[in-house]
């Protein structure tokens, strides 16, 4: 087994570790922990919550993320490259790695264009007024729609607003890695630290927010029953894939454009530490603001998704200098929304420059029309063609249910048997040892990706499928 890669400098690379976990940690930390993360922390019973899912951080999080930039460091290959080279019968995980973040990112970028909408209208004052507006349905003139329900059954802005964040994610993309990623990330993801400490530190000072603050961390085993165990595990299981950015092909080609002195080890706990950090200070923004000013009510901390876009500028509407705060907050999220979206671009990117042999421009230009073309399917499912539904699911959800819950956790599954089994743990624990004097979680890793990281793959896949 010959370690093949070429320098990452023959088609571009990072020109730093920092640059690199800064672009992994732009990556990882996205929507998946400022929207998702604080939602389910809050249903699945918080600080029981938040202990399960640091536990799988380090064990489970660390070994996938660790495989895949190893794996793409060492092939020094886009996706369906990178499979190939590591055994030609498991080229087809290539393909798949592939497909997701093409049907992933066009989504992602219609979320991201609802962020991008609720951060001008809080930029420009009038998140007040917004996040208060109830609209009349057209479907039924009882009900009343809020600003959100009637923002995403619009046509015109979420599609303006969908473009918008689809050539804002082109720009780095464009620019190529070390030129447009590392630089857009070495600038973007500490004005995001800087926001989300300043944005905690201030709703955590805010009257009462003590008892949202112990809501969230400390455990509540009341009602804690066997099944509800089980289902936190496997909440928090699904909240890592998601949030880390695994089994989407980014950690490859990211890996891919990694330098070989670098060490591999240390970056993936620093990208693994930051991502952590993010979603637990996400929490401590939301939990106790809404807390607050629900007056401890917790059917308004359990909104689900709807979190973070219905009651929490509602929150800031009511809060002391909340339209400043508003604001700050959905800078944030886009900032950290783009960060993610570019890797998921970068990804399909890469794999249309390798495969088609097309520079870097033509392959951006393609991406953005088929990102366009899907993301439209997404807009329009909510708009005008609301009646049309796969399964029971609107466009965007059907999309993100069969990427995360069902092609995810087959790639995951595939490659800890190809590397467990297949080429042995061996190939990634060289690579490894290229930035290190020893590999200090070998045992762990081992142990992790043969036995622990497959039974959690199967038990998201049984509880995805409902069987
Ligand atoms: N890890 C990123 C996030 O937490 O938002 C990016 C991402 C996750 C994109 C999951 C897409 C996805 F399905």
């Amino acid at each position: 087994m010959k370690n093949t890669s070429k320098s990452p400098s023959a088609r571009g690379g990072f020109g730093s570790k920092i640059g690199f976990v800064l672009a992994a940690a732009g990556s990882a930390v996205g929507l998946g922990n400022i929207w998702r993360f604080p939602y389910l922390a809050a249903k699945y019973g918080g600080g029981i919550f938040l202990l399960i899912y640091i536990i799988f951080a380090i064990t489970f999080g660390f070994t996938l993320m660790l495989t895949e930039i190893a794996i793409g460091r060492r092939t020094g290959k886009s996706v369906i490259g990178a499979y190939k080279a590591v055994d030609k019968r498991f080229s087809f995980l290539g393909i798949l790695a592939a497909v997701i973040p093409a049907l992933i990112l066009p989504y992602y970028c219609v979320i991201g264009g609802w962020v991008l909408k609720y951060m001008t209208v809080f930029v420009t004052g009038g998140g007040e007024e917004a996040s208060k507006a109830t609209f009349a349905s057209a479907s039924d003139p009882e009900a009343k729609l809020s600003f959100f329900a009637h923002f995403i059954g619009l046509l015109e802005q979420p599609t303006i607003f969908f473009i918008i964040f689809v050539l804002l994610t082109s720009v780095a993309v464009f620019f190529g890695v070390e030129k447009g990623i590392e630089k857009v990330s070495k600038l973007l993801m500490p004005v995001l630290l800087i926001l989300i400490i300043g944005i905690a530190v201030y709703t955590l000072t805010l009257d009462g927010a003590g008892d949202g603050l112990k809501y969230y961390l400390l455990p509540d085993f009341n009602g804690f029953t066997a099944s509800k165990f089980f289902k936190t595990i496997a909440a928090a299981c699904g909240q890592l894939f998601y949030s880390m950015s695994i089994a989407m092909g980014i950690m490859v080609t990211y890996g891919s454009y990694m330098r070989k002195e670098d060490s591999l080890e240390s970056s993936v706990r620093q990208i693994e530490v930051f991502d952590t950090l993010v979603a637990i200070l996400a929490g401590l923004i939301i939990v106790p603001a809404v807390f607050v000013f629900s007056g401890g009510n917790k059917s308004a901390i359990n909104a689900g998704p709807g979190l973070m876009f219905d009651t929490l500028p509602k929150v800031f509407a009511d809060m002391p200098a909340g339209q400043f705060i508003g604001a700050a907050f959905f800078i944030l999220v886009t900032l950290a929304a783009l960060t993610s979206s570019i890797s998921l671009m970068e990804t399909v990117v890469a794999v249309v420059i390798e495969k088609f042999k097309l520079s870097r421009t033509v392959s951006c230009v393609i991406v953005i029309g088929i990102t366009l073309v899907l993301g439209m399917l997404s807009v329009l499912g909510y708009s005008v063609c609301s009646d049309f539904t796969i399964f029971k699911k609107q466009m965007l959800d059907f999309f993100d249910y069969i990427t995360n819950n069902l092609m995810m956790p087959v790639l995951a599954l595939l490659t800890c048997i190809l590397i467990g089994y297949v080429v042995k743990t061996k190939y990634v624990e060289e690579e490894v040892m290229l930035g290190e004097k020893r590999f200090r979680s070998k045992l762990l890793y081992s142990v992790m990706i043969k036995f622990i990281c497959p039974a959690c793959m199967i038990m998201i896949l049984l509880t995805a499928t409902k069987i």
